[in-house]
């Protein structure tokens, strides 16, 4: 913000108070960015975080189109210090933490499960689930401060059943539904609402780097004949982080095509 005067300051702290405030983690491409779209058009503020200066920066600017404020902070959610350090500078920056959107993931190279190499096997775990681990730790204990909060964390089909040749992603999106279910358990009277969403494979940067081969079968394979496109996710996460939600806590909501029914 600047240099303010004691009365701007005051001014825009009621107005950032006033709107609420959503931090994303991998905001700036695919789940992560449609959802900043979908609450940029809401009004809310945003705090975009992403390894990835160039995909959080566009997101920024996107989101700043739609007429909300946002900010990017870079950050690896893998590493304690930068999640803290995320946390830290929305509340400096927006006063509070209204709504988390739990999502940086990365998935795998799509080798058998044992054939994982050791190092893949720790970045995997290190972002999904150590990630997700920390954003809740920090960001939970700030909603304490407030009152309240929601939270989505963003699982996996992987996390509903085994994927062959994704078995460590699968395992720790198990692990993300785990935190979910036991956090509900815990928090629920102090009004932080929490839910996971469990999508299938949608057309998001991440998917569309699979050889064209391997996406036709996985769209085959659906019951719906397609794969699924980020903003049909995103419209199940906003929806999650609305008040039109407000006795959902503790779910894990296949966003899919069918898949899971399977
Ligand atoms: N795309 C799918 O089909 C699909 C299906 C089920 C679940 N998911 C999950 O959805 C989430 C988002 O996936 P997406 O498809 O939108 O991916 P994406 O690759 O389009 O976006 C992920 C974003 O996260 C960022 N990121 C990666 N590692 C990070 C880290 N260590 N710290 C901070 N940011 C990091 C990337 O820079 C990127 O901007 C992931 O958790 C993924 O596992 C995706």
């Amino acid at each position: 913000m600047g240099i303010l005067t004691l009365s701007e300051k005051i001014y825009w702290g009621v107005f950032y108070m006033h709107r609420k405030t959503a931090v994303i983690t991998g905001g700036g491409s695919g789940f992560g960015r449609e959802v900043a779209l979908q609450l940029a058009k809401k009004g809310t503020n945003l705090s975009i975080v992403d390894i990835s200066e160039e995909n959080g920066e566009e997101a920024v600017r996107l989101c700043k189109e739609s007429g909300s404020d946002a900010i990017f902070i870079q950050a690896d959610v893998s590493k304690v210090e930068d999640v803290k350090r995320y946390v830290a500078q929305t509340v400096e920056y927006f006063g509070k933490i209204d709504l988390f959107f739990n999502n940086a993931g990365i998935s795998g190279s799509g080798v058998r499960t044992v054939e994982c190499s050791i190092e893949e096997f720790n970045a995997i775990v290190d972002v999904n689930l150590k990630g997700v681990f920390y954003g809740l730790k920090f960001v939970i204990s700030e909603m304490l401060k407030t009152r309240g909060g929601v939270i989505v964390n963003t699982a996996s089909l992987g996390g509903l059943v085994g994927i062959p040749t994704l078995g460590v992603y699968s395992a720790t999106k198990h692990a993300v539904i785990g935190l979910t279910k036991a956090i509900a358990g815990e928090y629920g009277r102090e009004n932080i609402r929490i839910n996971a969403i469990a999508p299938g494979t949608n057309e998001t940067p991440m998917v569309k780097a699979y050889p064209e081969e391997a996406i036709k079968k996985m769209a085959e394979a659906v019951p719906m004949g397609r794969l699924g496109q980020p903003h049909e996710v995103a419209n199940v996460v906003c929806f999650l982080l609305s008040e039109e939600s407000s006795y959902i806590h503790g779910a894990v909501i296949s966003i899919d095509g069918g898949a899971s029914a399977l």
